[in-house]
């Protein structure tokens, strides 16, 4: 590839904003009460009005569905439940016409069981396809062979009585880890990359990628740093960066592909390899660490309010990290598998609409490629939980089972279950006041939360104040604002108990944002360069309230009161 073209790769995905799409919620066409691929074609126009310029589509592959989509059994494929590869390519088309791009999840840190390799594999030691996963003996003693624990509960290992080994599973039973070890393996990921790209997919989202190479030696995990559970074993391993080089090689690069890697339990010093463009590796990287501040002692499923300043200072640390090694965030507060930012950071109740915007600045300033959660750009909070019976997500089930075995009662474990599990994100997408919130003329395969007739895209749509038309803002702004792309970033607050303030620096301007994350007034004292800024260069470009603060040596911030000024010159 000539250093234009990746010049060119390099920039245009840095002015856009990412729609990410679960499609399972987004809009049903045909009444079966789960969402479709049709059903997100006939919102282009909706997104396009919102400004987003790609589209990140989540796995539609045939599946059994134990992981919604993340356990794929045909790569290839489109499974009936979201329509027909016909339907695919309209959707395609459709996002031609309207210079949008899409970007597909690929999974392929593992397969279903129910994928023809496993069925293969599983057969016998001698199956061509056995080599394809991760199959170790009992350990000597018998049972499992290493203490690694599986992310959704319980070992990582699961036995298989045809030939009495265990296969590696780090996720769902039924989703077996890969060998990436097997150059046929990995030859296979490439391929089935090619197949999307060569319909013409604009780039990839990848699952879990930072797992794909394990330590060889299968050891032990005896808890003395990270987790205990065997990640450190396989997250950012030792042949990580090799591989996904050769994907670059042969099919990033050579489409000119648009990708981001999903980092598990990651360091700034690997993402700044990933997304570096000089590595040749992806265009940017998601990392966790900011939506761990409310995990005590990183204990996913256990409860406490979140640390406000190391919120900041990982934001931080990360703006200034990978901006000094030429690396590129992917920012976010919100996907699929997060309880809604708006409900762990701000105020979800009477100040749902400020808060909902705070978070859209604070975010949308920084440097990186900003992502939108399906729902987040109306404000939907986490939905009113009522039962248990209500959750589906594998991983919350898994979860209480597992919280009651160990001792915790119904209502704590529900308590728990309730704040923390991924199902927050997943309830339908409320489009207006109608039955199920227009998301389904059926019954929806998971609750719609009560709270639609408050927040609906129809309402927001037509309400130039609504938290819709300040995303939109946003959105375009990141488009026409060079600083919001090459500005360094600042941090200003120093340990402000309520106030986030950083600033964004290039040649010829100064972006300046102040949120308040409280449900207080708060006061910020201004550093003394921002106190003596000539007013007439101040433009202030997005805030959450018709009545901004008066500039001056201190600036008051109203109950999460945020805003966005732009220093001309
Ligand atoms: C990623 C996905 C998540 C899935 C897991 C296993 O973290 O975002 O939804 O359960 O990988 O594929």
């Amino acid at each position: 590839m000539t250093t234009k073209s990746l010049e060119n790769q390099a920039q245009w995905w840095r002015k856009s904003t990412v729609y990410q799409v679960y499609p399972r919620s987004f809009n049903d066409t045909t009444g079966s009460g789960i969402g479709d691929i049709r059903g997100l074609t006939e919102k282009l126009d909706y997104l396009q009005d919102l400004g987003i310029d790609i589209v990140w589509l989540q796995p539609v592959y045939n599946s059994p569905q134990n992981d919604n989509g993340y356990d794929v059994s045909d790569y290839r494929s489109i499974d009936p439940m979201y329509g027909t590869m016909d339907d695919f390519d309209e959707l395609m088309d459709e996002l031609r016409k309207r210079d949008m791009h899409l970007m597909l999840d690929i999974v392929v840190n593992h397969s279903s069981t129910e994928h023809e390799w496993f069925q293969q594999s599983r057969l016998s030691k001698d199956n061509p396809y056995r080599d394809y996963y991760i199959w170790r003996d009992p350990a000597p003693g018998g049972g499992v062979p290493n203490n690694w624990q599986s992310k959704f509960g319980g070992s990582a290992w699961q036995y298989d009585e045809a030939t009495g080994q265990y296969f590696l599973a780090l996720f769902d039973k039924t989703q077996a880890d890969l060998n990436w070890e097997n150059k046929q393996v990995r030859k296979e990921a490439a391929d089935l990359m090619r197949f999307w790209a060569d319909k013409g997919v604009d780039g990839f989202r990848m699952d879990v990628i930072n797992l794909i190479s394990k330590d060889q030696n299968f050891p032990d995990d005896d808890g003395s740093i990270m987790t205990g559970d065997g990640r450190r074993y396989y997250t950012d391993g030792p042949k990580v960066h090799e591989y996904i080089k050769e994907l670059y090689e042969q099919v990033y690069g050579p489409y000119d592909l648009v990708t981001v890697g999903e980092m598990s339990s990651t360091t700034m010093q690997h993402c700044i390899r990933y997304s570096n463009p000089e590595e040749r590796e992806f265009s940017m990287t998601f990392n966790f660490h900011h939506l761990k501040v409310d995990y005590p002692q990183g204990k996913k499923w256990e409860l406490m309010p979140y640390d406000f300043e190391a919120l900041k200072g990982l934001l931080s640390s990360w703006q200034v990290g990978m901006n000094e090694g030429g690396g590129w965030n992917a920012l976010f507060w919100n996907n699929h598998d997060q309880p809604r930012a708006l409900s762990r950071f701000a105020d979800d109740g009477q100040c749902r609409v400020a808060s909902a915007k705070m978070l859209a600045t604070t975010l949308h300033g920084l440097q990186g490629t900003p992502y939108v959660f399906q729902g987040e750009e109306i404000g939907m909070p986490n939905p009113n939980w009522n039962d248990i019976s209500e959750f589906r997500d594998i991983e919350s089930t898994n979860m209480y089972r597992i919280m009651m075995e160990m001792g915790k009662t119904e209502s704590e474990a529900f308590d728990i279950i309730s704040k923390r599990s991924r199902d927050n994100a997943r309830t339908p997408m409320q489009w207006n006041y109608g039955g199920q919130a227009g998301f389904t003329d059926g019954t929806p395969w998971i609750k719609v939360d009560e709270r639609y007739p408050e927040i609906n895209v129809k309402m927001q749509r037509e309400d130039p104040s609504s938290v819709f038309h300040h995303y939109r803002n946003l959105i375009a702004l990141r488009k026409t604002e060079p600083v919001l792309i090459d500005g360094r970033y600042v941090r200003l607050d120093e340990a402000h108990p309520q106030v986030f303030a950083y600033a964004r620096i290039n040649d010829t301007d100064t972006l300046l944002v102040l949120s308040n994350f409280s449900s207080e007034k708060a006061v910020f004292t201004l550093p003394e360069d921002y106190q003596s800024v000539d007013q007439g260069k101040l433009e202030l470009v997005s805030g959450n309230s018709d009545q901004p603060p008066v500039w001056g040596k201190q600036i008051t911030l109203d109950a999460y009161g945020s805003f966005m000024w732009i220093i001309r010159g």
